[in-house]
């Protein structure tokens, strides 16, 4: 009897740990530090002295509890840890104004979650624009302890890719914050794993004009080559942490199947090249089955605005040829800037894996949010269904918690935009808008629609691609569409295999179509990746049963309103 207790308890325990995981303590501290991303002095946010921030790497089920110290000398910081759900744990999606107060210099806040799912993530700043000052970094799940993927290889790489500018990020929010507005232009240079060239060219060989780059020289800014085995298949884990830009990626002469997208598995397809928008991650699967003699091109192009970037580069290099030689064959020549049908037909190729979770079969809630480019006064907004997002300072998280109706304005922003004719096909024909801070409450475990219809900006025959992130869920991605959305197009929803996501993008003058149910009690953003259109008030926020959430930590409440009620108590 006794021994079959112990076995039992034994099992019992074995199971428990299998299940749980393991925890990960990582002391993080984050400074200022001049640094050299593509070349050319400048200074960016580091972690730990490091740029970009050290890659996470965990499993399925394990515990992630980052000290997160900030030794910013002047601001406040947070952490937001994209694409992970933060099922139980809201107060550690470190968003400043929504899920906690900014970190204060010299203080220090404990992010503690567990990453249940495995896949391809990042983290960033969620402060101001200070993910643009490049702090960023990757974080990657393996699948638990006991499984395997649903696909072979025998190695992997991970990019993680962003845009670099000289101006400092906090330069950058006042210019936008100016009247009038200063917009911030195009990048200087593009990044692979923190590692550009500004004001030469890797490729300089193929173009008369550029001028080599030194490939010894600057430890910081040397590409980061991957050095491959001949007829072996690699994953290769991309994510994209761009400012602006929407990216192509392409691997010269070698062709890509996409497997998993934002932490879910798609349907493989292969392609030349990827689209991959600012928020967005996917694995794809290649083969060095080319000629073995050789090194080739990998390449990271500016989409959907004039490109006067020059093409971010790094080397694929098959092992036994020496990685200083430069490809024979010139970098791969991206689709056209301003081609939409391609960038069309390829997020149309993304399909939900088989045995993938599907959506409800309908909605209980339907939000359609109109998004314009507006003017206050003579500033700059972006503004969704005519209000441009102004956070408070008290967090919403707990000011919902405890009830401080003070904290944020009490009515909801609209489910709709107005007048219902709105005509998206020309410039907003009153162009004022009002900042606000109210937020859509979702009832608990209802399932929510959410069209995003774009828009002609206050610019001529001008919409612009926005990816939209949504904090605390994924979501099914239904449909893209042109023009302004009706209810007829709910009959050409995609029911049957649609993709999960944590990003989708609305495409110029179209609309974008998505699902998703509120079962995660937290308060959560929702809003375009594009760090100045969020800073100009291009996002909104949801919550959901705040009230079934036990106690939420002190520290992530020590500003504003929660911190004189937390006082009081
Ligand atoms: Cu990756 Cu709210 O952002
Ligand atoms: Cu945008």
């Amino acid at each position: 009897m006794g021994v079959l207790v112990d076995v039992v308890l034994i099992l019992v325990y074995i199971i428990y740990t299998a299940k749980a995981g393991e925890v990960q303590h990582l002391k993080w501290e984050v400074e200022y530090k001049r640094w050299s991303p593509d070349g050319k002095e400048s200074v960016v946010i580091a972690i730990n002295g490091e740029f970009p921030g050290p890659t996470i790497r965990a499993r399925a089920g394990d515990t992630i509890n980052v000290e997160l110290i900030n030794k910013l000398p002047t601001e406040g910081v947070v952490i937001h840890w994209h694409g992970i759900t933060q099922r139980g744990t809201p107060w550690a999606d470190g968003t400043a104004s929504i899920s906690q107060c900014p970190i204060n210099p010299g203080e220090s806040f404990v992010y503690r979650f567990n990453v249940d799912k495995a896949g391809t993530f990042f983290y960033h700043g969620h402060y101001g624009m200070q993910r643009s000052s490049g702090l960023y970094g990757m974080l990657i799940v393996d699948v638990a302890d006991g499984e395997t993927e649903k696909f072979k290889y025998d190695g992997e790489f991970d990019l993680l890719l962003s845009d670099w500018w000289h101006r400092a990020s906090r330069d950058q929010e006042v210019d936008l914050s100016s009247k009038p507005m200063q917009w911030i232009g195009e990048p200087q240079s593009l990044l692979i794993n923190g590692r550009g060239q500004f004001n030469c060219s890797l490729a300089a060989s193929f173009s008369k004009s550029a001028v080599p780059c030194d490939l010894k020289g600057g430890e910081q800014y040397a590409p980061y080559i991957l050095h491959a085995l001949t007829r072996k298949t690699y994953r290769l884990r991309i994510a994209s942490s761009t400012a602006l830009a929407s990216l192509n990626f392409a691997i010269g002469n070698h062709k890509l199947t996409v497997v998993e997208a934002d932490g879910n598995y798609v349907e493989p397809f292969t392609v030349d090249n990827i689209d991959i928008y600012s928020g967005e991650s996917y694995s794809v699967l290649f083969t060095t089955d080319q000629y073995y003699h050789r090194n080739y091109w990998i390449s990271v192009s500016v989409r959907g605005r004039e490109p006067q970037t020059p093409q971010g580069l790094t080397i694929l290099n098959y092992h036994t040829e020496s990685a200083s030689r430069l490809p024979v064959s010139p970098p791969p020549v991206p689709p056209r800037w301003d081609d939409d049908h391609y960038s069309k037909a390829f997020s149309n190729k993304i399909l939900a894996a088989a045995r993938s979770p599907m959506p409800p079969p309908a909605h209980d809630r339907r939000i359609v949010l109109l998004n314009t480019q507006n003017t206050m006064d003579g500033f700059t907004k972006w503004s969704i269904n005519n209000i441009s997002l102004a956070l408070p300072s008290t967090p919403y998280l707990g000011a919902i918690k405890y009830n401080l109706a003070d904290a944020y304005d009490q009515t909801s922003p609209p489910d709709h935009y107005t007048p219902a004719d709105y005509d998206i096909r020309v410039r907003p024909p009153n162009p004022n808008t009002t900042s606000g801070n109210g937020i859509y409450v979702l009832s608990f475990g209802s399932t929510v629609d959410v069209i995003l219809q774009n828009a002609n900006t206050n610019t001529f025959n001008v919409s612009e691609i926005h990816p939209w992130h949504l904090h605390g869920h994924d979501f099914w991605v239904l449909g893209y569409g042109e023009g302004k959305f009706t209810d007829k197009d709910e009959a050409g929803f995609n029911l049957k295999n649609p993709p999960l996501r944590n990003t989708a993008v609305i495409f110029p003058y179209g609309w974008t179509a998505l699902r998703f149910v509120a079962d995660n009690p937290g308060a959560w953003a929702f809003h375009c990746h594009i760090e100045p259109h969020l800073h100009l008030g291009m996002g909104v926020v949801f919550a959901e049963g705040v009230h079934r959430l036990g106690a939420i930590p002190n520290e992530a409440l020590a500003c504003g309103l929660t911190a004189k009620y937390l006082m009081n108590k």
